[in-house]
């Protein structure tokens, strides 16, 4: 595998390692001694007795069945705090009842024949959250083939990039795609020093301390040194943490008994086993660990390691499982249908397999191909999941309803009876648009079959019209949109789209757009979901995404509750709300720009954006130069991927003047992290290229990646700001336009010796 670009943002491990110790507080110094929590005063609310917990403070207990009551209710507690992230009591109503037990044993002691377990099972509380680490090479995640055709364009994809001939083989390697979660594992000089969950891709948790309890079947803390392969300075290996089906329904098994969690599926069991606050509980989980590949390897005289099972060879060696044991398959792509035809084997045998697999990973075998093919946004260029066919299940519709997007675009939503579809509970399915729901005739009371393909949303494939009752209606689309000012419903594209027509005065459409900014793709704000959104808009606390970066300091002003005394809510949990939201202020400038919503701008195109000019005010003030001038306007069209509507599109969002406030306010608020600036030394730093005409000797994708990895900017358009135009037979328009603009041309050939290949 290659190596992947190193992508450290020591910025974002600042602000999130200084978070890690902030976190660090409450019951391990409430542990012993009886502790009075004072909450700071709030706004309004002076003098107030700080004290709402349904626990009397210093009531004793009185025997020992009810010294037993409390000590299950705090150990309930104690897992719902420490093993699933869900306290559901403040900090002071625990402190408290904690006290109570801790009294009771201490008066009881030795005596009485039980032990003191509040002291000696419970212990200190370890710090909230992991730390997090900035990945020094980024995770990747994969791009997904759904079925055979999107199959057949991966190839052929590939071939193109790789200006393959039709008499050049490409050899494909397929593995099973193990449904665990992916981890990180840094070696210096053959010691485990690192272990890292993926996070966002760049920037994770430190897992270590969990890793380590692995055993040395799946993670050796110490390389093995053999003869051919020596042992790194540094290495960092990728792989997957997953959990066997006989292990994961053991481990549910135990857990039912002790009435502690149940996981819905080996994966969430492995992912809940792994992420453990406290790591002697990881260690009694059944985890296994699979290596498939290395994110970078320093410091060894490798023999030539050129292919991808090479490298699965050398980790072997080491001392990685490996998917070897598994079923794997290299061979040629001349045989698409035989890679079809192990994909279609593979999942014949799925049921029987011992571990949740969601599909094959088809690599390119050729370390030198995968070198050129690189990345594209978030994912190799030399690997894909073909996923297996979709699970189904049949469930009960029991309403459907309309759910506003962002964009104002309503979608139906069948809410169902809860059903199991592939080991994911599902409650909630999409059906799509209006003209589906009239194709497929789905009422709100039907019967009706589902289907749930890796992280898609599940979807109803079709109603059981046999199943239905007699006097059964056909559903009528709304013809407003669910929001408080009942907008009137617009159809649109055939009925293929409905749109709610209150733009900004519609309120879920502007909840939505709060909730994309803090998804998981954009600023991945942790604990910001749906509802909580719902919760502070209600409160009329947030209206926009830039609010939310001055809530904690309104919270609680105004005569406003304080959100950790709302329903549901607690010191705890409000405090995690305002750090993660603290976090998100040094989200990568890319997630921002695709969290904004701003038309056509999806991660690639934000990208673009954030690579060109580093920063929120310098997009906004080019934006607003284009609006006013040719030249700017033309430099925007000429961006790599760009065309002439797709830069309007953007223009005009800037243009917008509630576009301008809160982009101005967020100016304000976030110190977003910029992308790195391509290499600075290469062959091509600081020139624009741009492509016209054709290439002999390479593709055009492969042509503009090795500019890029050189430190050029790839343009699509020849602009001012163009550089260098290398010219192939039939360039037309662009090659007048570089010579009117006396800018340098190159042929293939002379571009070639630039660059060094
Ligand atoms: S190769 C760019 N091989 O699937 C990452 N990944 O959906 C290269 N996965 O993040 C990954 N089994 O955690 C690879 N045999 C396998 C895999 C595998 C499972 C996971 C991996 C990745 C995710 C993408």
């Amino acid at each position: 595998m290659p190596s992947e670009k190193a992508n450290s943002k020591a910025q974002a491990k600042g602000k999130a390692q200084t978070k890690g110790k902030a976190q660090t507080k409450g019951k391990a110094q409430a542990k012993g001694k009886a502790q009075t929590k004072k909450s700071k005063p709030r706004n309004g609310q002076q003098g107030k007795p700080q004290g709402k917990s349904k626990v009397s403070v210093d009531t004793p207990l009185k025997s020992k069945a009810e010294y037993q009551k409390a000590l299950a209710e705090l150990k309930r507690h104690d897992a719902l705090y420490h093993q699933e992230d869900n306290p559901q009591i403040s900090d002071a109503a625990y402190d408290a009842l904690r006290r109570r037990v801790e009294a009771y044993e201490e008066a009881n002691q030795p005596e009485d024949l039980f032990t003191s377990e509040a002291k000696h099972s419970i212990g200190a509380k370890p710090a909230r959250g992991f730390s997090k680490v900035a990945h020094e090479a980024a995770l990747y995640s994969l791009a997904n083939s759904f079925d055979e055709e999107e199959f057949h364009d991966f190839i052929e994809r590939t071939r193109k990039f790789l200006s393959l001939k039709d008499a050049e083989p490409l050899v494909i390697r397929g593995e099973p795609k193990i449904d665990g979660l992916s981890l990180s594992l840094t070696y210096e000089n053959g010691e485990l020093v690192l272990a890292a969950t993926r996070g966002d891709g760049s920037v994770g948790e430190n897992v270590t301390a969990n890793a380590l309890t692995l055993s040395e079947e799946y993670i050796p803390k110490k390389l093995k040194a053999k003869s051919g392969t020596p042992i790194p300075a540094k290495l960092i290996v990728r792989g997957e943490v997953y959990m066997a089906r006989d292990d994961f329904l053991a481990l549910n098994k135990a857990q039912e008994a002790a009435g502690a969690k149940i996981f819905a599926n080996p994966r969430n069991a492995a992912a809940g086993s792994l992420r453990q606050l406290d790591s002697t509980i990881t260690a009694t989980r059944p985890l296994r660990f699979v290596a498939y590949g290395w994110g970078e390897v320093q410091g060894t005289l490798l023999p030539q390691v050129d292919t991808i099972s090479g490298v699965l060879a050398c980790l072997k060696a080491w001392g990685f499982s490996v998917p070897e044991q598994f079923p794997c398959k290299v061979l040629s792509s001349d045989s698409v249908e035989d890679l079809l035809a192990y994909h279609g084997k593979l999942e014949s045998q799925r049921a029987d397999m011992e571990f949740d697999m969601d599909g094959v990973v088809f690599k390119i075998e050729s370390r030198a191909y995968c070198k050129r093919l690189g990345a594209v946004a978030r994912a190799p260029r030399w690997a894909i999941a073909h996923k297996f066919a979709p699970e189904r299940a049949e469930s009960q519709i029991e309403a459907i309803e309309l759910q506003v997007g962002r964009l104002g675009t309503l979608t139906p939503v069948a809410h169902l009876k809860p059903v199991n579809v592939g080991g994911v509970m599902v409650s909630r399915a999409t059906l799509h648009n209006p003209e589906e729901i009239r194709r497929k005739d789905v009422r709100p009371d039907d019967r009706v079959e589902l289907q749930r393909a890796g992280d898609v949303i599940p979807q109803v494939v079709r109603a059981f019209p046999e199943k239905r009752k007699k006097n059964s209606k056909p559903w009528k689309f709304p013809t407003t949109c669910p929001c408080p000012i009942k907008s009137k419903v617009v159809l649109q594209e055939n009925g293929k789209r409905a749109e709610c027509s209150g733009g900004a005065k519609c309120v879920p459409q502007q909840q939505a757009r709060i909730v994309h900014f803090v998804s998981r793709a954009a600023l991945d704000i942790e604990g910001l979901g749906e509802k909580v959104v719902e919760q502070l808009w209600q409160a009329g606390l947030v209206r926009t995404p830039a609010d939310l970066f001055t809530l904690a300091e309104r919270d609680g002003g105004q005569d406003n509750k304080p959100i950790a005394e709302w329903e549901g809510w607690g010191e705890t949990s409000a405090r995690n709300l305002f750090e993660a939201i603290e976090a998100g202020r040094s989200a990568s400038l890319v997630r921002v720009l695709f969290g904004l919503g701003i038309p056509m701008v999806g991660e690639v195109a934000a990208e673009t954006l954030a690579t060109r000019w580093q920063s929120l005010t310098a997009i906004r003030q080019a934006m607003e130069q284009a609006a006013k001038n040719e030249a700017e306007r033309n430099e925007i069209i000429s961006l790599d991927g760009f065309a002439e509507k797709m830069a309007e599109a953007i223009i005009n969002w800037f243009a917008e003047p509630e576009n301008q406030l809160l982009y101005k306010t967020l100016e304000e608020v976030l110190s977003p992290t910029p992308p790195q600036v391509r290499s600075k030394t290469g062959a091509l730093a600081g020139e624009v290229v741009v492509f016209t005409g054709k290439l002999e000797t390479m593709s055009r994708s492969e042509a503009k990646e090795l500019s890029k990895s050189q430190g050029a900017r790839v343009a699509s358009s020849v602009s001012k700001e163009t550089t260098l135009v290398v010219l192939g037979p039939g360039s037309g328009k662009k090659g007048r336009a570089a010579e009117a603009l006396g800018i340098t041309t190159l042929d293939e050939e002379q571009w070639r010796r630039r660059v060094g290949v």
